[in-house]
C-alpha cells in the first residue's frame, strides 16, 4: 500500500455524455501519492474516455477532477501546463517519424518547458538505459519494435517529470513477445514509487502491480478492491463473470 496518503488526483461525480448517450456515469476515484491503481472493465465501459477526460482530451459534462488540489475542470483551466504534469502513454505510440529517439524524448522538456538541452539529455538517456533501450538513442522509429517504440513513449512521458501517469492499454496491439517487456519496464516503475492509473486486459500483470483493482462497467465504478481479493473473490455478480469471460479467452487464445 501507499506510504504517503497524499492525495495526487481526486474524481468527483464525473459525468461525461457523447451526444445523448451517456458514457460515464458518475465517476468518484482518489489516485493516492506512489499509489498503483489498475482499472479493467469490458470494451466499451468507458475506460478511455474517463483517462481521456483526465488530461482534458475530451470536455466533461459535470463534476470535478482535482490535480493535487488544484481544480482542473474549472473554467479557463490552462491544459497544456496540466498535460505537463499528466503523462499519458496510449496503445499507439505517436513517435514522430522524422525524429530520433532522443530528439522526439527532448520535445517536451527542452521545447515546452524550456528546460537546458544538456541536463534533459541526461535525463533522458538515464530513463532509456533503465527500459533496456541504453544504445538507442539516435534509431529512428523505423528502426524499432513496437516494444521499443512503446517503451520510448513511456521514456518521453517520465522526461516531463509528471506527477501521474496514465497507461490505455499500452500493450494491446503488440505482438505477444513483446508485451512482457514493456509490462516489466511498469513493474519497475511501480515499484520505483511512480504515481500511475492503468487500464490493462492484461490480468496477471494488473494482479501484480495493482495497489488497487478498479473495476468499471457501463459507466459505473462497480468494484474496489485489492487485487489478491478482487481475483481470488470478485464481490460482484458482473466482476465474477467478467474474469470468468475472461479465463474462457484466455484458454481458447492458448489452445489456438
Ligand atoms: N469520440 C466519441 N464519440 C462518440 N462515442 C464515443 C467516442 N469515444 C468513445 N465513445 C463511446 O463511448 C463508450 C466508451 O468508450 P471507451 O471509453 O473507448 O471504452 P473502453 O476504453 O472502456 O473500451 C463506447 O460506447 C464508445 O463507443
Ligand atoms: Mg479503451
Amino acid at each position: 500500500m501507499p506510504d504517503n496518503p497524499q492525495v495526487v488526483l481526486k474524481i468527483t461525480d464525473l459525468v461525461k455524455s457523447f451526444d445523448s448517450t451517456k458514457v460515464l456515469k458518475g465517476i468518484n476515484l482518489t489516485v493516492g501519492h506512489r499509489e498503483v491503481t489498475v482499472i479493467i472493465g469490458p470494451s466499451g465501459c468507458g475506460k478511455s474516455t474517463l483517462l481521456r477526460c483526465l488530461n482534458g482530451l475530451e470536455p466533461i459534462d459535470s463534476g470535478q477532477i482535482e490535480l493535487n488540489g488544484q481544480l482542473i475542470t474549472a473554467p479557463g483551466t490552462n491544459w497544456s501546463a496540466i498535460r505537463q504534469k499528466i503523462g499519458m502513454v496510449f496503445q499507439n505510440y505517436e513517435l514522430f517519424p522524422h525524429l530520433n529517439v532522443i530528439d522526439n524524448i527532448l520535445l517536451g522538456p527542452v521545447k515546452v518547458q524550456g528546460r537546458p538541452r544538456q541536463e534533459a539529455i541526461i535525463d533522458a538517456q538515464s530513463w532509456l538505459d533503465r527500459v533496456g533501450l541504453k544504445d538507442r538513442a539516435l534509431s529512428f522509429p523505423r528502426q524499432l519494435s513496437g516494444g521499443q517504440k512503446q517503451r520510448v513513449a513511456i521514456v518521453r512521458a517520465l522526461c516531463m517529470s509528471p506527477q501521474i501517469m496514465l497507461f490505455d492499454e499500452v500493450t494491446a496491439s503488440l505482438d505477444p513477445e513483446m508485451v512482457r517487456e514493456v509490462l516489466d519496464v511498469m513493474l519497475n516503475l511501480a515499484k520505483g514509487g511512480l504515481t500511475m492509473l492503468i487500464v490493462t486486459h492484461e490480468m496477471a500483470f494488473a494482479r501484480a502491480v495493482a495497489d488497487r483493482i478498479i473495476f468499471m462497467d457501463d459507466g459505473h465504478i462497480v468494484e474496489t478492491a485489492q487485487p489478491e481479493a478482487f481475483f481470488n473473490n470478485p464481490e460482484t455478480e458482473r466482476a465474477r463473470r467478467f474474469l470468468n469471460i475472461f479465463q474462457f479467452q484466455e484458454l481458447e487464445r492458448r489452445r489456438a
